[in-house]
């Protein structure tokens, strides 16, 4: 069977930075620490005023385009993931077709396009999308791209402003791909929830203490039905566990969780008897409550062994080095936790090729979805061509008052003029409204 899988990734950060500690926790009069330690995050990243879902996209697709020599042609689809959608009729990918249009030769009148929506997960679903449209054999030899891109704001004083987040991740699909070979063992674990909406509204109503409990469950279910099909887990089966990252702390428990599963009844369980005892069996309980005590505290001694530091060190930690520094993108955020594992590992010269990771995507409403992937002979030169360290370098850091001025430049309830903090280039941006009060964009040399 014919490898197929992600060929290329580009990534696209949101020009402007607010910085957690230094400027949104001082002005909130918080401890610092609840971003840093806490949630786990340094910094967000903005839009600026001409940027948006986009140009997000479009300058991340041309990057990739670019780069890998293509041209409209090579292409026989275009999905779009986002939450932050601005029409309930045309979609996001139109847009990007039409951007990327006025700068190539050719056009994509023969490519499918759409726009996937189910909260955060909905990229994965594109690129499960396109796969099975490669794998169907429909694809007539040409590659699909799928764009992860949102504006990821919450209204201002709620709690999840501290987890904002702007940028845009785009994927080639295509056979014999060069950075990781997606597999059939997969697993999904969806359920009716109301966590997080956003009910024809732009900034979301979150159950914020909720949806991380509906996160685990349903991440839980998925990893459930991943083995009914992949066979046990064990933590040491996967070089990298990349989770959709709302925020670190959030897959710091996701990962604890993940690993008392997995360990439950091997060798390591039988290890660690001696430190911290053997996991709590529910049949050893009168109730539920006591159960999940007994759960609470076993977890509470499992984090500060040795034996789970060391796993969570070298296979998860890798995967939040880029989301401390831009909070959450939402459809975009488990392909970026994916590319920072993959660019550490460059980074650190690590052997990366056959290895395998599980990757678990998560969108609230709610489904989780993990998946087995395999990491290609190409990936090291693939993920060493991203700029993203380059972009993070040169975003403007705003004070606290910009950053005010920039979040009412997004709302759409309000007008509000405002200049640019950065000046663009070789990009593309938005300028307006057109006479249909569509978006309307051009190409800056
Ligand atoms: N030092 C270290 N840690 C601190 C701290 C300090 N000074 N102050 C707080 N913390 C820790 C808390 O203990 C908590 O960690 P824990 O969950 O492991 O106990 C964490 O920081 C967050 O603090 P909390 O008081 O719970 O924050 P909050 O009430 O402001 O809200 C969310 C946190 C996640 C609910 C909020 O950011 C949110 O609604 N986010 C959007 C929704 C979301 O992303 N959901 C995830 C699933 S998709």
């Amino acid at each position: 069977m014919t490898a197929v899988g992600i060929d290329a990734i580009e990534i696209r950060t949101g020009k402007l930075k607010l910085d957690l500690a230094e400027t949104f926790a001082p002005a909130k009069e918080e401890d610092p620490k609840k971003y840093t330690k806490g949630l786990g995050l340094e910094a967000s990243s903005f839009p600026d005023t001409y940027e948006d879902i986009v140009t997000m996209g479009a300058n991340a697709a041309k990057r990739l385009m670019d780069r890998k020599g293509l041209v409209p042609d090579d292409i026989g689809r275009i999905d779009v993931a986002t939450e932050s959608a601005f029409d309930n009729s045309k979609p996001v990918s139109t847009y990007i077709a039409g951007c990327l249009e006025d700068v190539y030769d050719g056009d994509f009148h023969h490519a499918n396009k759409g726009e996937r929506k189910f909260a955060c997960v909905a990229a994965t679903q594109s690129v499960d999308d396109a796969y099975n449209w490669i794998r169907a054999g429909r694809n007539r030899g040409r590659a699909a791209l799928v764009i992860a891109t949102d504006t990821a704001l919450y209204a201002r004083g709620d709690p999840g402003e501290a987890t904002q987040g702007a940028g845009a991740v785009a994927m080639l699909v295509d056979e014999e791909p060069s950075l990781v070979e997606i597999s059939t063992e997969q697993g999904y674990g969806s359920a009716d929830e109301t966590d997080f909406l956003k009910p024809n509204q732009q900034f979301p109503s979150v159950d914020g203490k909720r949806s991380v409990k509906v996160y685990l469950a349903r991440m839980r279910e998925a990893l459930e039905d991943f083995e009914t099909v992949a066979g046990r887990t064990h933590p040491d089966g996967f070089a990298y566990i990349p989770f959709h990252t709302p925020f670190p702390g959030m897959v710091r428990k996701a990962a604890l969780l993940g690993f008392r599963h997995m360990t439950r009844n091997t060798d390591i369980e039988d290890d660690l008897e001696g430190e911290i005892g053997r996991q709590p069996r529910q049949d050893d309980y009168e109730d539920w409550d006591a159960y999940e005590d007994a759960i609470r505290e076993y977890m509470d001694l499992l984090k500060e062994t040795d034996r789970y530091e060391t796993w969570y060190n070298r296979t998860i930690d890798p995967t939040l080095t880029f989301s401390r520094k831009v909070g959450n993108w939402y459809t975009g955020s488990v392909h970026v936790a994916r590319a920072s594992a993959l660019k550490t590992a460059a980074e650190t010269g690590r052997a990366l090729s056959g290895e395998r990771l599980l990757v678990g995507s998560y969108g609230s409403g709610a489904q989780a979805e993990m998946h087995a992937e395999t990491v290609a002979d190409g990936w090291r030169e693939e993920i060493e061509a991203l700029d993203f360290k380059e972009q993070l370098s040169r975003r403007y850091d705003l004070s606290f008052e910009e950053y005010g001025r920039v979040h009412d430049a997004h709302n759409h309830e309000k007008e509000r003029e405002l200049e640019e903090f950065t000046v663009p280039s070789g990009e593309f941006v938005f300028t307006g409204w057109g006479r249909m009060n569509e978006r309307t964009y051009e190409y800056v040399e």
